[in-house]
């Protein structure tokens, strides 16, 4: 069995910090998307595998390696340009030949790993495994519809959805899929599509199954859902403090402190996490915060908020929420006067001011 990671894309959804950010390198809970993908891949017993890269290939190659840090091996393969999930498949296919695998969006994070499904999967003589997961609304999402416990059908954001049940960016394909994917012509939005490469192993009478995900699941395509990953990551937290906290600072609840790390006369209330060498002083840091390495906030308060490496938060008078923040980004009090919000954004940065 090998494993299949998208890593390519063009990540608009989540400009400006992908202008010069892999997004799948965003970490939330204070470790990377890709990581967390690779270590369920890991914990599901796969060694091989594969990564597709787009334009951020040096990125992502100098953050992975080689992949023996997870005691697993990675091959790279250079997808021209994001043409699809499916074309994805097909630019793979020198890489995975005849064997099985599973296939998991980079930026995708799942409760509880994958080792029920892949084990499912190598049980069974199924061309293909899809996850779905049971969601109130799922006009918004590609939908399963479902007969016999197989599935029969597909669609993509249907207006009358056939089924509850939508998908997930997880699947399990065996080598038939290749058929598909090499059979199928671009969509409207010229890109092959992953939907209808199922659609298609339906339609020849091949063996698709669902799994049904029971626990939460999050695509972290866009600032609100990565902040809700990092809120849900936070509580599943153990704790643990091997910076230093000074006697002045109150740390409460789930608290991951990293070494190096130092909390002065400050209060930090869980679950949150602080990185390695950062300083949190006069500052309180509120839950669900995530405070990445080398990164220092003082006299501010900060809640429910992601903030990258080697930024610097010092002396703001409101609270900083619901927040993604860059690398080396600094937001500081101006003692010029006149009294003035002075800034220097990138393009499609977001700013709210009360
Ligand atoms: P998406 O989030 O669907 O696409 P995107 O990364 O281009 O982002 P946006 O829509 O905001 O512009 O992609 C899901 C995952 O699959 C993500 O990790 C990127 C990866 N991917 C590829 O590797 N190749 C592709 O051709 C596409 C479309 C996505």
């Amino acid at each position: 069995m090998k494993a299949l990671i998208l890593s390519g894309g063009k990540g608009t959804r989540l400009r400006p910090i992908t202008y010069t950010s892999v997004k799948q390198l965003v970490p939330v809970a204070n470790k990377p998307v890709l990581f967390r993908v690779i270590e369920a891949v890991r914990d599901a017993g796969i060694s091989d595998v594969g990564i597709i890269v787009g334009d951020t290939a040096p990125e992502i190659q100098a953050a992975v390696g080689d992949g023996s840090r997870w005691g697993v091996k990675i091959t790279y393969v250079r997808q021209e340009a994001p043409l699809g999930l499916a074309h994805a498949v097909k630019v793979a296919q020198d890489y995975l030949r005849e064997e099985p695998f599973v296939m998991f969006l980079g930026d995708n994070v799942i409760q509880g790993g994958i080792e029920r499904l892949v084990k499912q999967f190598s049980q069974n003589t199924w061309n293909a495994q899809i996850v779905l997961k049971h969601v109130e609304d799922p006009r918004a999402f590609g939908v399963a519809e479902i007969r016999d416990g197989r599935i029969v059908g597909l669609e993509e954001k249907p207006r009358v959805p056939k089924s509850n049940y939508a998908l997930v960016g997880i699947y399990m394909f065996d080598h038939h899929i290749f058929e598909a994917v090499n059979a199928i012509k671009p969509s409207w939005r010229n890109e092959l599509e992953i939907t209808d490469a199922i659609q298609y192993l339906v339609e020849k009478g091949y063996k698709v199954y669902p799994y049904v995900h029971e626990g939460w699941w999050i695509d972290t395509g866009k600032m609100e859902d990565l902040l809700e990953a990092n809120r849900l990551l936070l509580e599943e937290l153990t704790p643990q403090i091997a910076g230093f906290v000074d006697s002045a600072s109150e740390v409460n609840g789930k608290v991951w402190i990293e070494e190096g790390a130092e909390i002065i006369n400050s209060v930090i209330r869980g679950p949150a996490a602080i990185g390695r060498e950062s300083r949190i002083v006069n500052s309180y840091i509120g839950p669900f915060t995530s405070i990445y390495h080398h990164t220092t906030i003082e006299a501010s308060e900060v809640e429910h908020s992601i903030i990258l490496e080697n930024c610097q938060i010092i002396d703001i008078p409101q609270r900083i929420e619901n927040s993604l923040i860059g690398r080396s980004v600094e937001v500081k009090r101006s003692p010029i006067k006149p009294k003035a919000i002075k800034l220097v954004l990138g393009d499609h940065s977001k700013v709210g001011i009360l």
